[in-house]
């Protein structure tokens, strides 16, 4: 039986952290972190995630707002505001939750937002010095599934990581963290994807299976080798009649007959989840840092 990742655990560990490091500013009277995030429209979905982060900012002394704008605001207008924050010395970190309405350009949006202060990591400068090796921002879910497998002790140099989903914000940055030639990391990276042949000649090779595609219980035992480490992505909704909500969620792993199989596995909800917020408290923090350094030399 494999060993249950609890990312809520670690989470609360890595909040902990945090926290005391921001009373310590609180207790000499200085500047604490601060994070602004946009959310444009009314997305449901996106309404809560941007209520969870700032609910997390709050509940460890950091500074954090909420920017609410209506569905129909003007890229113009994001970019407007996007600029305010850049030069706001109290916000550290800038967070556009995505995705947003059809009329903006996301790429742009993106491009505006300091890199210094793009605790996504999305802006193509952060992504080309994460591609190359250099200082940056890791995108939080990509950083949180190495933070889970660097403490639970999950060797990674020299094996075979699968990583099976190609986006922007899980695929493309977990698969070059991990073939850095550094600790955590250093291994033998394979990206399969939605027009993948024989998806289980790759997967059945992973010494560790990363499934980020999207689609529930997608990644079956039969698919997968004896001892595997398997981190699972996926937050999928799927119905239950059982649940007071009619829904429940799901990860992209059939957890039930793939535990059986593997040494470690990260379960949805509790795995990877609850560490994408830990980390973009952890990059606000450090954007904190690298933002007062800078001023200070
Ligand atoms: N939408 C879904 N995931 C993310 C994320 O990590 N950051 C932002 N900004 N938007 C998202």
């Amino acid at each position: 039986m494999a060993t249950i990742i609890d990312g809520k655990k670690i989470a609360l560990e890595i909040r902990d952290e945090l926290k005391e490091k921001v009373s310590w500013l609180k207790s000499l009277n200085i500047k604490v972190p601060g994070l602004v995030t946009i959310v444009v429209g009314d997305n449901p979905a996106s309404q809560s995630y941007v209520a969870s982060k700032s609910k997390a900012c709050n509940e460890i002394g950091m500074l954090s707002k909420i920017e609410k704008l209506p569905a129909e605001t003007t890229e113009e207008h994001l970019l407007e505001l996007i600029d305010h924050y850049n030069s706001n010395d109290d916000y550290h970190g800038i967070l556009v939750q995505l995705p947003l309405p059809k009329h903006i350009n996301e790429d742009k949006v993106i491009e505006r937002i300091l890199p210094e202060k793009d605790v996504d990591g999305f802006h193509p400068i952060n992504v080309g010095r994460l591609v190359i090796g250099k200082d940056t921002f890791y995108p939080c879910t990509p950083n949180g599934i190495l933070e889970l497998i660097k403490r639970y002790k999950i060797e990674t140099s020299g094996k075979h990581v699968v990583v099976v989903g190609r986006s922007n914000i899980v695929g493309k940055p977990v698969a070059n963290m991990l073939l850095q030639k550094k600790e955590g990391a250093n291994a033998i990276v394979t990206v399969c994807h939605s027009a993948s042949k024989d998806l289980t000649r790759f997967t059945k090779d992973a010494d560790i299976l990363i499934a980020a595609i999207g689609k529930p219980n997608f990644i079956t035992s039969d698919m997968v080798k004896d001892g595997v480490a398997v981190i699972d992505v996926g937050i999928n909704r799927v119905e239950d009649s059982s649940s007071a909500k009619g829904y429940k969620i799901v990860g992209d792993v059939d957890f039930e007959s793939v535990s059986k199989k593997a040494s470690f596995i990260s379960p949805v909800p509790g795995g990877v989840g609850p560490m994408t917020i830990a980390m973009l408290l952890q990059n606000t923090f450090l954007a904190y840092i690298k933002i007062t350094k800078q001023k200070l030399t």
